[in-house]
């Protein structure tokens, strides 16, 4: 039988606890024994658990057993080759690809924008390893070369990015999309996805996908607003087994 769980290498020794996750995304009576059974095999601390929002057993389940919501995935494609009707964009943005130089500042940009994300509902991860995991993955994207980062600048001060990803040659995936905070509000978020459907639009992609949090209403309505409608709705329960 395969194993239910599987351990997270990097998850674990970034966070610096046993990190784990669950394979399948519903849940029935013998998988929970098996998933529990695994959990202190491997000595578990964290197990994460992406379910299926529309099984009740599922649902039932996890809570029976102490698994807590953290997020509501929410996962939207657009087809990059339709004109969407662009938003309306703010006066004075520049986009670019990234330059190293940028690395530093994005950084910073990152380490401050994902107060939504799972990570920092847990609320037993530090916020501080929750803000450099951010700031980890933007400089990851920029020293990637088979990804774009575009930057947006105002007046030559870096406003914000985006990163793009090919996931196979007609389907591309928008990582991560940030705006610092002194420029939220001026529609910087959707010039950064109208840049990046153009981008990939150059890559003859067909369909684009992104993530994003539930609560995250500012990002639903960016990329709404670019033509991305809802392909999927996830539940992430985390669970933990710390005395
Ligand atoms: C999401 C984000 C990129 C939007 O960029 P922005 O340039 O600030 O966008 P704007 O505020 O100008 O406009 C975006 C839309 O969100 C709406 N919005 C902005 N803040 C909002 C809030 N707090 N609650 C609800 N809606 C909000 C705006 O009204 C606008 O919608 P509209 O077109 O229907 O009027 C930016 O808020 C950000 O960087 N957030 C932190 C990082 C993040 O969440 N990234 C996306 C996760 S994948």
């Amino acid at each position: 039988m395969n194993a239910p769980c599987e351990f997270l290498n990097w998850d674990s020794a970034f966070f610096n606890y046993r990190v784990g996750r669950v394979t399948c995304d519903t849940l029935a009576e013998p998988a929970v024994e098996a998933i529990l059974r695994w959990s202190a095999d491997n000595r578990i601390d964290c197990l994460y658990f992406l379910a299926r929002a529309n099984d009740d057993e599922t649902v039932r389940l996890a809570e029976a057993n102490g698994f807590h919501l953290v997020d509501i995935r929410v996962t939207l494609t657009a087809r990059a080759s339709a004109s969407a009707s662009r938003s309306d964009h703010a006066n004075g943005v520049t986009i670019r690809p990234h330059v190293h130089e940028d690395i530093s500042v994005l950084r910073a940009i990152a380490a401050t924008g994902y107060g939504d994300s799972r990570f920092y509902y847990d609320g037993h991860f530090p916020r501080e390893r929750c803000n450099e995991m951010y700031a980890v993955w933007v400089e990851k994207a920029c020293n990637d070369p088979e990804q774009r980062v575009l930057v947006a600048t105002v007046e030559d001060r870096i406003a914000g990015f985006i990163t793009c990803a090919m996931l196979s040659p007609d389907r591309g995936r928008i990582g991560l999309l940030g705006v610092a905070e002194s420029f939220r509000g001026q529609r910087i978020g959707p010039c950064l996805i109208d840049s990046a459907l153009d981008y990939f639009r150059s890559r003859n992609v067909e369909q684009v996908t992104v993530v994003t949090q539930g609560r995250n209403i500012a990002a639903q309505r960016s990329y709404q607003r670019a033509g991305f409608v809802t392909e999927t709705i996830q539940l992430w329960y985390h669970k933990w087994f710390l005395p």
